[in-house]
């Protein structure tokens, strides 16, 4: 009796423990089943945020040149500006609205552009018609940085809002005083991403709040494209050095699909001459930044023109390869800069920040470049030849030399 009760006791121990080995593996296997539906899940949202910017954003934005003077007539004669000039066919897509567009909220919490734009949907299906994609902007906040209604509390409503009218590009601009803490702004933005990704339409997500909390670490993981490294550019050299030569260290930061943001351009404003626009553009480049014009493109001299629509320039931010360049020497106001790019190629930049022209040089041992080298000239659009070991060049006051470096 004692034995058969043990024995009984014995047998549902050993089903309970088989049950209890079974149930483990079916919920590890669930576990991992899960597992590998969220990764499936972040790969696949990984891959549409790489899709969507697969080399830095390019286009136009109003903000630096006309700030708040925008409206429908502007824009639409801003996208004639870009097919007509050549820009469209260089790579300039975005058409962006920056801030000053935004009226009020209906009943039902609706967002209407104000008078300036009667009907957004309209703008949008011409600038479509014309090739091109159009941007918009708002804030997480109550308000935007010029005071204009934002997006708080509304986030859904909004990005249904935009994807309605057709808009292909948001810059979400923090606008709010700081401290702002790391968890916020994380929080604030991934409730936008999660928005535009819901309305099934593509809007790539720039993030604006300049630089804060070193968003750079954590601009990929909520959705954004590409974030804000600084604050706001201006028209003026020193504010343009400042802020470009400030990114060497953010270079692994930057790839396909989320990119540094030194911000938008500024060529062809006035407040630089040539060689410092060159600079500005080079820089730029080298950088691997969003091309954003900031200039009024009715309006372009054949220089502002030919800076911005310069192919092997280019070619070189839109690189495939969609590394971001770096510093490897510095002088005093003397710096090369080195961008690999996908043919194995080296771009270098040499870049004099002195009010005087210089010699400066760059040796091929600093870039991984063997002995011999042939060398193209990006600005002069010509092949210079083959070189050993070093090549030195003439730079223009606060100016550059581009050039395109392969190894023998
Ligand atoms: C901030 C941004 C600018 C611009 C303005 C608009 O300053 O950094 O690029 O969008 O807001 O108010």
């Amino acid at each position: 009796m004692h034995r058969s009760q043990d024995t009984s006791r014995t047998s549902s121990t050993t089903k309970r423990n088989q049950r209890r080995a079974l149930s483990g593996i079916l919920s590890q296997g669930m576990g991992l089943l899960i597992y590998a539906a969220l990764v499936g899940c972040f790969l696949a949202s990984a891959s549409a945020q790489e899709k969507l910017a697969a080399t830095p954003p390019m286009g136009w934005n109003s903000w630096n040149h006309f700030a708040e003077r925008i409206d429908d007539k502007m824009v639409r004669e801003t996208a004639d500006a870009l097919v007509s000039t050549g820009l469209k066919d260089a790579g300039y897509i975005y058409l962006n609205i920056d801030d000053t567009w935004e009226g009020d909220r209906d009943g039902n919490g609706v967002i209407h552009p104000n008078a300036k734009f009667p009907d957004m949907k309209a703008l949008a299906d011409y600038v479509h018609s014309r090739g091109l994609k159009l941007g918009i902007y708002s804030s997480p906040g109550p308000k935007t940085c010029a005071g204009f209604e934002g997006s708080l509390g509304h986030e859904v409503q909004d990005a249904q809002t935009y994807a309605q009218w057709g808009i292909d590009y948001l810059k979400y601009d923090w606008c709010q005083q700081p401290p702002s803490s790391v968890e916020q702004m994380k929080a604030a933005y991934t409730k936008m991403h999660d928005a535009l990704t819901k309305t099934g339409h593509a809007i790539v997500l720039s993030l604006c709040q300049y630089g804060w909390n070193r968003v750079w670490e954590w601009g990929p993981s909520v959705g954004g494209n590409l974030w804000r490294t600084t604050g706001d550019i201006s028209d003026r050299y020193s504010v343009m050095a400042e802020i470009g030569f400030n990114q060497n260290g953010l270079e692994k930061f930057a790839g396909p699909g989320h990119w540094n943001d030194p911000d938008m351009l500024e060529v062809g404003n006035g407040g630089m001459n040539e060689d410092e626009y060159r600079t500005h553009f080079s820089l730029w480049a080298i950088l691997a930044a969003p091309l954003i014009a900031g200039n009024d493109l009715t309006k372009m001299t054949p220089y502002t023109v030919e800076i911005l629509t310069n192919r092997e320039v280019i070619a070189v931010d839109q690189d495939p390869a969609g590394k971001q360049g770096f510093r490897v020497a510095q002088e005093g106001p003397f710096e090369v800069w080195l961008k690999p790019t996908a043919d194995g190629s080296k771009v270098v930049g040499l870049f004099n920040r002195q009010r005087t022209v210089e010699q400066m040089t760059v040796n091929f041992s600093q870039i991984g470049i063997p002995a011999e080298a042939s060398i193209r000239d990006l600005w002069l659009k010509k092949d210079l030849g083959t070189f050993k070991n070093k090549y030195n060049a003439y730079v223009p006051a606060h100016g550059v030399v581009l050039i395109r470096i392969k190894s023998k």
